[in-house]
């Protein structure tokens, strides 16, 4: 990517948590191969909120799945946090799995069987943790977003958008580098989808580095950054409104 001239302002942090360079993901299927990502380029710096969008089918579930190590690339290089993936084995890449991301999906992917604190206690069950320790995490992850009032409910006694919070504290237990949401708010109504971006707003400001897969312009309005895919490709990289610290470290024009 260009490095334009040192600017006068810097931004707030230099930090690239994610360095993706020339990433291709072939799925095989028999005879067929599909190119879900074709020759992938993206940086993401510390504390950036960052949309990623385009139509179905366009590679944005896979690039979230490479990026959340949940998944590796045919080929190509992929950084995290400083660390090339591409030389982990499985067991390191699972760790770094559960030390550096949090995931949230459309469907929540909650336990039917298990209350709120069970739920978020959940990725703590390979950490030494005491568990009185985990069950503290997990009140106090709830607490941050606002369903202190919940822990003891089960998924089907809560409503989609508290069940979204639920699988949100979940994904902020550890303490993630980067919170990838893959559509978040695809199956809530618009008044809790709001609920969310406005919890998303707030751990922006608080620092978290976000990624969101979305459809919709208004939820993508949120972000600092749009991405859009097309065919396995990024087609743009924009900022959502004047940004220096955007020009500095990505170049490029403004929306
Ligand atoms: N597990 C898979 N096996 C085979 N093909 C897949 C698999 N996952 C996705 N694909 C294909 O890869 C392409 C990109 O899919 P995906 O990343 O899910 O797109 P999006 O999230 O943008 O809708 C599509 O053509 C899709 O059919
Ligand atoms: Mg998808």
């Amino acid at each position: 990517m260009v490095q334009q001239e040192q600017s006068t302002i810097q931004p707030k942090s230099n930090k690239v948590i994610i360095r993706l360079h020339d990433i291709i993901r072939i799925y095989r299927m028999g005879s067929e191969s599909i190119h879900a990502l074709d020759g992938v380029d993206l940086d993401v710096y510390e504390n950036e909120y960052v949309a990623i969008m385009g139509q179905s089918g366009s590679g944005k579930s896979t690039l979230m799945n490479l990026i959340g190590c949940l998944d590796r690339a045919t080929s190509g290089y992929y950084e995290l946090d400083g660390k090339d993936t591409t030389k982990m084995g499985n067991g390191a890449l699972a760790h770094a799995r559960n030390e550096k991301i949090g995931f949230v999906f459309q469907s929540f992917e909650l336990l039917p069987r298990a209350n709120a604190i069970r739920n978020v206690e959940l990725p703590l069950v390979y950490s030494r943790q005491a568990v009185w320790a985990r069950g503290q995490m997990a009140r106090k992850a709830l607490e941050r977003v606002g369903l202190g009032e919940r822990m003891h409910h089960r998924p089907n006694q809560l409503s989609g958008g508290e069940k979204q919070r639920v699988a949100v504290a979940r994904a902020l237990i550890n303490n993630p580098s980067i919170l990838l949401a893959d559509e978040p708010t695809g199956n809530l109504d618009s008044k809790t989808s709001k609920e969310i971006l406005a919890l998303f707003d707030r751990l922006h400001q608080e620092g978290q580095t976000i990624i969101m897969v979305t459809h919709e312009s208004d939820v993508a309005c949120h972000a600092n950054r749009i991405v859009r895919m097309l065919d396995g490709k990024i087609v743009s990289d924009l900022p959502t409104e004047q940004d220096p610290a955007y020009e500095f470290r990505h170049g490029g024009q403004r929306l």
